[in-house]
């Protein structure tokens, strides 16, 4: 596709900087590897959302700095061409502020409160009982931050998994509200779903999370994967090699699939006949994800081995990300009757 044809189709998404320990592979193989693969047919806007993740982890930011540049080497790692794309950090574009202050002007309150990520978040603090005054005006607005970050860029589309349907959703009812009130400034952000990606189980069989404990990670060694991938999940009625496996919920038999889409299906009718124990599955297992992960392990060693080049790569995507959201503001403050 032509680089003029590519431009006028604007993609963004974005991650929050969860800590040190990065992403693990339902990150990569649900969110990351279809970025990678919108490169080739649009302008892609990998952004850091570390204003995001200061909603909740607002009281210990020793660590914030530590994992944006983490997150960043891991986006660059996948396969995120830092030349092609722009990959930066959202709080190195002031104008993702101003813009989310003058949305929360036209948003509802009502809207923000029924959003369910905030309902849930609510009460799992209050569970906590941590009380109201951890509940900030910040964490209330966080889908109003999010709709600046998406039509900061007036992409065409956002890719999104299905956890954050309900903020694009209202990203888009915000977009319509603008619009109404004050002209045609954005156009509406599409969700893009995409065909590659996959949901990875975790290793106890449920949805691979931080918060569960169950997850693999880019940052683990060849060893901590043998280790990890040795002590999961298989089928719980499979004891002996002879018994037949239930590979739809083997967390080893499911992790095979999305890593070896051409092979596993040998290795699943054997699980099934009983001719293949869980052993010899976990062992081939580790072989593949080592083989897949290693460049990426090392790609992003290699990355923040040299943390200063790493910020360069930041502040330049910056500049470029800058170039497009200092055009929409113009538009945006026009529009409002602002100078
Ligand atoms: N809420 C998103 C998440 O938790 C992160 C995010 C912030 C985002 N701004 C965005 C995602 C803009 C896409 C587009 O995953």
């Amino acid at each position: 596709m032509s680089e003029t044809a590519k431009a006028s189709k604007r993609i963004l998404s974005g991650m929050q900087p969860t800590g040190t320990s990065g992403l693990h592979i339902g990150n990569l193989e649900g969110a990351l590897r279809n970025w990678v693969r919108l490169q080739d047919e649009s302008t892609l806007y990998c952004c850091i959302v570390d204003w995001h993740s200061l909603t909740t982890r607002y009281a210990d930011t020793q660590q914030l700095w530590e994992a944006c540049l983490i997150l960043a080497a891991e986006y660059i790692a996948a396969g995120i061409d830092p030349k092609r794309s722009m990959v930066f950090i959202q709080s190195q574009v002031k104008e993702h502020a101003e813009l989310h202050l003058l949305l929360s002007m036209i948003t509802p309150l009502g809207w923000l409160e029924r959003v369910p990520t905030f309902k849930e978040k609510r009460e799992l603090i209050s569970d906590k009982g941590e009380g109201d005054e951890s509940i900030s005006y910040g964490l209330l607005g966080y889908p109003c931050l999010q709709s600046a970050d998406i039509l900061l860029y007036r992409p065409l589309g956002v890719p999104v998994g299905k956890d954050q349907a309900a903020h694009l959703e209202l990203s888009r009812e915000i977009c319509r509200r603008f619009n109404h009130l004050y002209g045609p400034v954005f156009p509406e952000p599409k969700s893009i779903i995409s065909e590659v990606t996959a949901v990875v189980p975790g290793l106890d069989g449920r949805k691979m999370s931080k918060s569960y404990g169950n997850a693999i990670y880019l940052s683990d060694s060849a060893d901590v994967v043998a280790d990890k991938v040795k002590n999961a999940f298989t089928t719980t009625t499979k004891l002996r090699k002879t018994d037949p496996g239930v590979p739809e919920t083997c967390v080893v038999c499911q992790l095979r699939r999305v890593y070896d889409p051409e092979g596993y299906s040998t290795s699943w009718d054997e699980d099934r006949a009983g001719i293949r124990g869980c052993m010899q599955s976990k062992k081939e297992l580790t072989e593949i994800l080592n083989t897949a992960l290693e460049p990426i392990r090392q790609r992003r060693a290699e990355l923040l081995s040299d943390k200063g080049e790493l910020e360069n790569i930041l502040k330049d995507g910056a500049d470029r990300a800058r170039e497009t959201a200092v055009e929409t503001m113009d538009l945006v403050r026009k529009a409002m009757g602002l100078r």
